[in-house]
């Protein structure tokens, strides 16, 4: 009956629009419950594994409560903790993991990787994000996007920065399964690759999203209702000075979200992060001292206007992802979605 008992959640093509929807809606019934202060030990007695081979604050801190919050233990394994990539193989780690934990949450680098946790460990493992997609991102997304238009289709999410990074793909195919016009806004070489491109096309003639990639802003932050950015940077690359002259021109700045022409109570900037918006951190301080920039992919004043959903955002992964492995592993009733 439950579509989604015992299933990986590696990459969104994998999933409907209806399943999808039912676990932001899930995420949105699940964070009533909390502010509520009604109990959902729907996991009660389960151990969750928290493999990350690539640093976190929201993804690790949300899986933790999560999984607390629905009875479950967790339990982190960090790069330096365990064997894997080091003494032992990717395969040889889902084996044992899969005997002891009833579910995985997999932090990495490639995909690849996690796709042989979810093959060789017998359990469910959820994707935390790998060099090519950021799932769980997506299911706090778009329930960020319900909460704030109480609707998903229909609306038009520009993503402007670096179109080939995890969030970017994951915004174009999540968007084009839901049926959101998505517009990747970026420099040519950093256009999405012809493969992502084609998937996300394919969901889109399905959903009847629109899809633009465009080096334009003018036309690709045109009608705009959520303008979304992430780092220049992404974790494992160093490329800073590159990026900096690549993506200058794409910075979100007030004169960027005047031009998608939408009004106020319609337009919101959200943004994954970590961002970097001020020099209040390591990074921040070196790039000022280095190429006198203080803000990067989003100006401050965005970042701290009234359009800002940031917070709101990283609040509802913990929401999603308890939903997520609620739904996955916790033996629910879910009626045909
Ligand atoms: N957005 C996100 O995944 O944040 P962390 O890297 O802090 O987990
Ligand atoms: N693209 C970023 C996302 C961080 C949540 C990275 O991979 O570092």
């Amino acid at each position: 009956q439950n579509v989604f008992q015992g299933r990986s959640v590696l990459a969104e093509k994998d999933f409907t629009a209806a399943e999808l929807e039912y676990l932001v809606d899930f995420g949105l019934h699940l964070k009533a419950l909390k502010k509520a202060g009604i109990p959902h030990h729907y996991l009660e007695g389960k151990n969750i594994a928290l493999l990350f081979e690539k640093s976190s604050t929201r993804t690790r801190s949300a899986f933790t409560t999560a999984a607390i919050d629905l009875g479950a233990h967790p339990e982190y394994l960090g790069q330096n903790d365990i064997q894997l990539g080091k003494k032992e193989s990717t395969s040889d780690t889902a084996k044992v993991l899969g005997s002891m934990f009833d579910g995985i949450e997999f932090r990495g680098f490639k995909q690849s990787d996690a796709e042989i946790l979810a093959r060789d460990s017998g359990v469910p493992v959820w994707n935390g994000l790998t060099d090519e997609w950021h799932p769980t991102q997506m299911l706090a997304d778009f329930m960020t996007i319900k909460e704030n238009f109480g609707k998903i289709k229909g609306l038009t999410l520009t993503f402007m920065g670096d179109g080939r990074n995890n969030v970017a793909h994951s915004l174009l195919v999540t968007g084009a399964i839901l049926g959101v016009n998505v517009h990747i806004v970026s420099p040519k070489v950093l256009f999405p690759s012809d493969e992502i491109q084609n998937l996300a096309k394919k969901f889109a003639a399905k959903s009847g999203a629109e899809l633009l990639i465009t080096d334009d802003l003018d036309e690709g932050m045109k009608g705009s209702n959520i303008v979304y950015t992430d780092v220049w940077v992404s974790m494992g690359e160093n490329n800073w000075k590159q990026r900096i002259d690549e993506l200058l021109p794409y910075q979100v700045n007030m004169a960027a979200l005047k031009k998608t022409g939408t009004p106020e109570d319609q337009l919101i900037f959200m943004h994954c992060l970590p961002a970097f918006h001020n020099t209040d951190t390591q990074y921040g301080k070196e790039i000022k001292e280095k190429y006198g920039l203080s803000e990067m992919e989003v100006t401050d004043e965005v970042f701290t206007s009234k359009y800002g959903r940031q917070f709101e955002e990283a609040e509802n992964r913990m929401h999603s992802i308890k939903a997520m492995m609620a739904a996955t592993l916790g033996n629910l009733f879910i009626p045909r979605v």
